[in-house]
């Protein structure tokens, strides 16, 4: 029968592969005398005879992937020559492979774009790893480098793993991940195992997927009612954490009366809310408004913003005088009255609150009647030989700080005892 024969791949040259002399029942010299040689059948030699010992030898390194690639099993055959009788003998020497070749994948980096809107359940294919080995030299695994959001599948074949694919498990989210690092290992079987790897860098693809949001609920703010025109009040702030944009928020007032349009200017990129025409504390105390963010997707978020109006003592007091006498008889008994006073002040609290007076040393006295009423009545008896005419000043001041206040004069003529008398009689 046939001589068949195995010997390893990349063994040094000389490897001993089986014995030819004892396997023909021949003597070591009686190979040299029968002329017993390998017939080479064009392709170089890969084994040699060895005379001395009668063995078959390799004659240099065999490398059983150059030889037979995936084909199994790898066997070379050739004949033996026996001169003497001219008569073949035909051998076959079995490559047997071992494990020389790492799985290897085509590119080192594998760069993936995923919408994170990507249902959870979808399989990615992934590129095939490959090693030159065979039979359990040859790839027989695949690993996915642990990570929550995908999986590893790989179909099995009659001949190891075919396809490898990643399944995405949960959703993704490019606000929390933008890019997901993860390693695909291809596995050997052989003894130590060889692995090789590839990197593969999902990139999360942005969705609008977040509308705006405000950094609070509502903005306060109390300014003044003098602050100057163009005075930054507050500033607005809403985040969007999409990308491009789905993240550029723009700011506009939403639901909100004529007259705050007409007073307040938003700044539709910086959320800056400014005045552009004076506040007034007596017109309006406070201004509600509504402010819009809106992303460049068009979704969108309000907030609520108060602008509270202070009052500043810009308003002096208002005096009111109803004469009610412009001359008076010298021997008038006291508090006879003179005029009735009414004051008023725009301003709030104390900016408002009046105290009005007269000087001290006139015989008048002012008497309050009820809040921001009196009444200028004569103290003592006037005498016309000291005043015949009195210009009264009275002055109302609010109590603000600085305080305002405000002159008014009641003109007085005291008239003759005799001439008044005179002319009662007459009458
Ligand atoms: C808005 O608020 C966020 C979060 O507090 C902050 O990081 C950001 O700088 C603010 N933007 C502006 C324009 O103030
Ligand atoms: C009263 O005095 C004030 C200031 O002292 C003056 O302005 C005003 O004209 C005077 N009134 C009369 C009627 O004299």
């Amino acid at each position: 029968g046939n001589i068949r024969y195995s010997v390893p791949e990349e063994t040094d040259k000389g490897s001993f592969v089986g014995s030819i002399a004892k396997d023909l029942g021949l003597e070591t010299r009686e190979l040299m005398e029968r002329g017993i040689r390998i017939v080479s059948r064009g392709r170089s030699q890969l084994f040699s005879l060895n005379p001395r010992s009668g063995s078959l030898v390799t004659a240099g390194r065999i490398d059983r992937e150059e030889l037979c690639a995936q084909s199994t099993p790898c066997v070379v055959s050739f004949n033996i020559l026996m001169e003497d009788e001219m008569k073949l003998l035909p051998i076959e020497v079995e490559i047997i492979d071992i494990n020389d070749n790492t799985p290897q994948f085509q590119l080192e980096e594998l760069e993936l774009k995923m919408s994170e809107i990507t249902t959870p359940g979808t399989r990615i294919p992934l590129p095939l790893g490959q090693d030159l080995d065979v039979g359990i030299n040859s790839l027989q695994s695949y690993q996915l480098s642990a990570n929550p959001h995908f999986s590893l599948d790989v179909q099995q074949g009659p001949e190891g793993p075919q396809q490898p694919e990643m399944v995405l498990q949960r959703p993704l989210d490019r606000e929390k991940d933008a890019v997901h690092y993860l390693v695909l290992t291809a596995s050997d079987g052989g003894s130590p195992i060889h692995s090789g790897t590839l990197q593969i860098h999902v990139q999360v693809v942005d969705v609008n997927d977040n509308p705006p949001a405000f950094t609070k609920a509502e903005y306060h703010v109390s300014v003044p009612e003098n602050v100057p025109l163009g005075t930054r009040l507050l500033k607005v702030n809403a985040t969007d954490p999409d990308e491009g944009a789905n993240g550029r928020v723009t700011y506009s007032f939403h639901k909100v009366d004529h007259s705050v349009v007409r007073k307040f200017q938003l700044d539709a990129y910086t959320g800056e809310l400014s005045n552009k025409e004076p506040l007034d504390f007596e017109e309006y105390k406070v201004y509600p408004m509504e402010i819009q963010a809106q992303d460049g997707a068009g979704l969108m978020a309000r907030a609520k913003v108060l602008v509270t109006v202070l009052d500043v003592n810009d308003n002096a007091p208002e005096v009111g005088i109803t004469s009610v006498t412009n001359t008076v008889p010298e021997n008038f008994p006291p508090g006879t009255t003179i005029a009735l006073i009414s004051v008023h002040d725009q301003d709030a609290d104390n900016n408002g609150h009046i105290t009005c007076s007269i000087p001290g040393n006139l015989p008048f006295k002012l008497e309050k009647l009820v809040d921001n009423y009196y009444r200028l009545v004569t103290e003592r008896t006037l005498d016309r030989e000291q005043s015949s005419r009195h210009n009264i000043t009275i002055t109302a001041t609010d109590q603000g700080t600085p305080p305002l206040s405000t002159q008014a004069h009641i003109s007085l003529l005291v008239t003759d005892i005799n001439d008044h008398h005179h002319h009662h009689h007459h009458h």
